[in-house]
């Protein structure tokens, strides 16, 4: 580790080979799933950036991307309310579905976004997520597509931030004291 930035990581979880390795396993599932059926990405801003750009090229099936962010309250837990910050520029009507992100940690977000998409019906709705922490779960929420699991850890880099820091990291490591 030789970056200014480094100093503040603890120790490399997932090395660059590491990780093409996971997307590589996620994208041959998506690949023969949803062979000839055009899925539309929805990758959620800004966490899964870089994980969505990865995948996407590792598909080689019919796809398209489109971007959303949202973030959520959870000032009553179990009735987290959603607020969209950028919406979808395409009605998903119809449409095969994949949510992409980057880690789910609560699955508070996840549990009312997916409400929310199921909403305007698309044809079916999965979820993708680069990263998983069961552990910090409060709300009934599931991955279809999991590229690998966490511990309690507080993690950075790929897309991942600590207040807008490392997500430029090459790999995902472990903050320091976390
Ligand atoms: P939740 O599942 O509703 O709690 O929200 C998950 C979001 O919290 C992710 O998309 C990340 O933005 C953030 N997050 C959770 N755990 C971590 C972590 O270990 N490192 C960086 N961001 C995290
Ligand atoms: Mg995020």
């Amino acid at each position: 580790m030789t970056n200014e930035l480094e100093k503040y990581i603890d120790r490399v979880l997932y090395s660059e080979d590491d990780i093409k390795a996971m997307v590589q396993k996620v994208a041959a599932r998506i690949n023969e799933d949803y062979a000839g059926r055009k899925p539309l990405l929805v990758a959620l801003l800004k966490g899964a950036v870089i994980f969505s750009a990865d995948l996407m090229r590792a598909l080689i099936i019919d796809c398209e991307i489109d971007f959303m962010k949202v973030s959520s309250y959870s000032g009553t837990q179990s009735t987290g309310v959603i607020n969209i910050i950028n919406d979808l520029g395409c009605d998903i009507a119809g449409r095969n579905v994949i949510i992409v992100e980057d880690i789910i940690d609560t699955g508070l977000t996840l549990y009312k976004l997916k409400e929310l998409l199921e909403s305007r019906h698309p044809a079916s709705l999965k979820i993708c997520t680069l990263l998983d922490k069961p552990s910090g779960r409060k709300a009934d929420v599931y991955a279809d597509y999991i590229g690998g699991t966490v511990g309690k850890e507080f993690i950075v880099g790929y897309g991942l931030d600590y207040d807008e820091k490392f997500r430029n990291l090459p790999y995902i490591g472990v903050m320091r004291n976390s």
